[in-house]
Parts: structure tokens; sequence; C-alpha cells
């Protein structure tokens, strides 16, 4: 007798699934009777896929149009940002590590002791690294910061205006090129800073640390197109294309 099958599973089972099931109808097998099936949700496998895991082996597609963010980000910029500076450091970093025993490594492991790693990995992991953050991190909509971010960011910085201001401020004083962050620190409290070139709060070589909750590129090639000179103005810019759903989850990941 045919039962209903009920599968209940994540995003990765079921993709695992629709590979599984294309193999059976592959080989020419019809399913006409099977039992029933219930695939019971492990809370394990919940929190794995709530993480989203860092490929260092795959160079993401940005997920949005270039001209997504205009009129703030141009679609020149962000072709070009995306497509060449991007995937340059993307290519130099698996090169960099290509053959090595940091080739099977996590970000976050390499980036931990990146300054054994020498300046190749430091630069272009960093910058392939950095970017991927930026990306998901830009976004147009009503997202605004969740209750508890809120809650954080009037605790540490007194107000959101204000937590705005320190973070734009940390941007428009990197000197030269570099980043500016928001992130958790080891003691799970919210901070601002900056590093210089690419490097970010998770490498070991960095004045500021932590888990990057949201961050801002500041280095030339992010503005020069629309802005020129006015880095000023691309900060002030940029809080209209902020993808706060995107920081929430990155804050209530970081915090667990
Ligand atoms: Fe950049």
């Amino acid at each position: 007798m045919n039962k209903t099958i009920y599968f209940v599973f994540n995003v990765q089972n079921k993709v695992k699934m629709k590979k599984h099931l294309l193999k059976i109808l592959n080989l020419g097998l019809v399913l006409i009777s099977i039992p029933a099936i219930t695939l019971a949700e492990n809370p394990n496998d919940k929190n794995e896929s709530n993480m989203k895991e860092f490929k260092t082996t795959e160079f993401p597609a940005l997920p949005y149009a270039y001209d997504a963010l205009e009129p703030y980000i141009d679609a020149r910029t962000m072709e070009i940002h995306y497509d060449r500076h991007h995937r340059a450091y993307f290519n130099n970093f698996v090169a960099a590590i290509k053959g090595t025993a940091l080739e099977n490594s996590s970000i976050e492991k390499i980036f931990s002791e990146v300054s054994k790693a020498g300046d190749a990995v430091r630069n272009n992991g960093g910058g392939f690294y950095n970017h991927v953050i930026f990306w998901e991190n830009l976004g147009k909509g009503t997202s605004k910061p969740s209750a508890a971010l809120a809650e954080a960011i009037n605790q540490t910085f007194g107000s959101f205006e204000k937590f705005r201001e320190t973070f734009s401020n940390a941007a428009k004083t990197r000197f030269g090129s570099g980043w500016a962050w928001l992130y958790l620190t080891a003691d799970k409290k919210l901070a601002v800073g900056s590093t210089p070139n690419q490097d970010n709060p998770l490498m070991d070589v960095s004045p500021v640390k932590g888990i990057p909750l949201l961050t801002i590129d500041v280095w030339e090639h992010a503005y020069y197109l629309k802005y020129q000179n006015k880095r000023a103005d691309y900060v002030e810019a940029f809080w209209n294309v902020v993808n706060w759903d995107e920081v929430n989850r990155r804050y209530a990941e970081a915090v667990k």
C-alpha cells in the first residue's frame, strides 16, 4: 500500500535528495510503492544549515545584479570591482594555497595563523574573503537591525546614530586602502574598527580582532568612478544599501 512520504530536511539535504532521485530515475527505476519514510530533523543539522560555510575553492556569484545598488553604488563600479578586483584576489589566493597544507583548511583557520602564511595568502585571502562579506552585507530594501542587534548597538554606542557616526568615521579616516568593520569581540561585545589593505578582524596580524558583522570597502576602486576623491560621500551613501538581514544573521550566529 502506498503511503505518503514525508521528508523533513534542510536545504543541503534537499539538494542531496534531488541528486539521489535523479540518479534513481536515470537508472530507469520507477517509484511506485515506497514505505513511509520520515527523516526527522536533527538539531545539529539545523545548526549547520544556518551556518554559511565559507568555501575557499569557489568564487561565489554576486548576490544581485551589477545595477542593484544604483544610484548609491553604480553598476560599472560593481562590475569592475566584482569581476576584476575580487576575482583576481580569489584566483591569486587559490594559486597561493594550492599544493600547501592550507588547501584543506577553513578560511578562519588560515586567518588565525596568517602571519605564518606569507603575504600572498594574507593579501589575496583577505581580498577574497572581505569582498564576499561586503557583497553579502549590501542590498537594497527595507531591512533594519534586529531587536537583539539594535539593543546591543544601543548598549555599546548609546544610539544607532552614534554607532553610524563611529563606523563612518572609522571608514573615512582609514589612511590609504582598507576596510571598516563592525565586529563581535571574543567577550561577545560589539566594536568598530578598521584594518589596512586586505586585513580583517579574523587575522592574527589585525589590530582589531573578532567576528566580522558589517564591513565597508574603502579602497578607491570601490568608489572612485562615481565619487572620485570624495570618500565621505561614498561612506554616507553606503548606509542606504546596508542589508541588515544579513548583518542580523551574522550577529545571531556570532553570539551563540
Ligand atoms: Fe574592493
